[in-house]
């Protein structure tokens, strides 16, 4: 056995409109059933001579694993979910809510409404913290290998008709009420604790660079559209500047090679911005460059094709 059973997290009988039968047969028959065959299929997956088993036969019991081993850590989170009173909320979690999604009364309308949406369907309506973002976000998953790549679930709504039909029939409104009552805020939180440790992906790192700061252009686009004044200067090397066919709008191009000179037109009073095609080398040079003579520069992170990758506007490079 690779996988083990998880105990049932919440008390069956301490549960409001959802009966310990419920509860039962979907432990036993469902998040059972799921464990066993992905037992079942990683021992067939590991046995398996990839030297001379055809692609596809790998590739189908490996999708098949991805999916049998979400269902098993979603149910186990499902049940992990209930066993509170569903209006506790600790602050931590309120506060995150509410800054996430504007109002804990706004996250539950949302994370409902996904919920309503899956009715006649199947699936699953996760809260998740993506550490990339630092944030939270409703989702749901229409299939059990739906998930948020990086993203940690922390509250789990089952929404496929074997969790509710043998006490709510078609009657999902219900179900999806009963389900918020007994949501156990508690263990949310402390799973969202857990979460929070995860660092979010490692980003870009320019060790040569440390010490010059540098500026997302999502702030420069914001910047000038605010009317603040910038100095933009677009330093591409020149070899690649002559087949360049845009550049960024409010930019000049100047000669990284010849810094010297032009930067004496730069106003000191104005914040300079400088990039390149990557964001890799010479923006951050002619950043540092300005610097050291005193001007307040600094580099675009990702330079030319993060601007053209974020919609920032551009016209012809003549
Ligand atoms: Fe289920």
């Amino acid at each position: 056995m690779k996988h083990h059973i998880a105990p049932l997290f919440c008390r069956p009988w301490t549960l409001n409109g959802m009966s310990p039968r419920l509860i039962e047969s979907h432990y036993e028959h469902n998040y059972g059933a799921a464990l066993n065959r992905l037992n079942s299929v990683t021992t067939e997956l590991e046995a398996l001579d990839v030297k001379t088993t055809p692609a596809p036969v790998i590739s189908r019991l490996s999708r098949e694993r991805t999916t049998l081993l979400n269902s098993t850590l979603l149910h186990e989170l499902y049940f992990a979910s209930l066993g509170g009173d569903g209006r506790s909320l600790p602050d931590t979690i309120a506060d995150a809510l509410a800054s996430d999604f504007g109002s804990v009364d706004r996250w539950r309308q949302e994370f409902i409404a996904l919920a309503e949406a899956l009715t006649g369907d199947s699936g699953w309506i996760l809260l998740t913290y993506v550490p990339r973002d630092g944030r939270l976000i409703n989702h749901s998953a229409s299939d059990h290998a739906e998930s948020i790549a990086g993203g940690i679930p922390i509250l789990a709504l089952d929404m496929y008709e074997h969790a509710y039909h043998i006490e709510y029939g078609a009657n999902t409104a219900a179900y999806i009420a009963a389900f918020m009552r007994n949501i156990h805020w508690g263990a949310v939180e402390a799973r969202f604790a857990d979460a929070r440790t995860v660092s979010p992906p490692r980003s870009l790192d320019q060790p040569e660079f440390k010490h010059v700061p540098s500026i997302t252009p999502e702030e420069v686009h914001e910047m000038l559209s605010s009317g603040k004044r910038l100095q933009i200067i677009d330093t591409r090397p020149r070899h690649y500047s002559t087949r360049a066919q845009d550049i960024v709008e409010g930019a000049v191009w100047r000669d990284p090679e010849r810094i010297d000179e032009w930067m004496t037109s730069l106003s000191k009073d104005a914040p300079v911005v400088t990039f390149c095609v990557y964001g890799f080398h010479i923006g951050c040079q002619s950043a540092a460059a300005l610097r050291k003579a005193g001007f307040d520069a600094r580099y675009m992170a990702g330079g030319h094709y993060a601007w053209k990758a974020i919609k920032g506007p551009v016209k012809l490079f003549e």
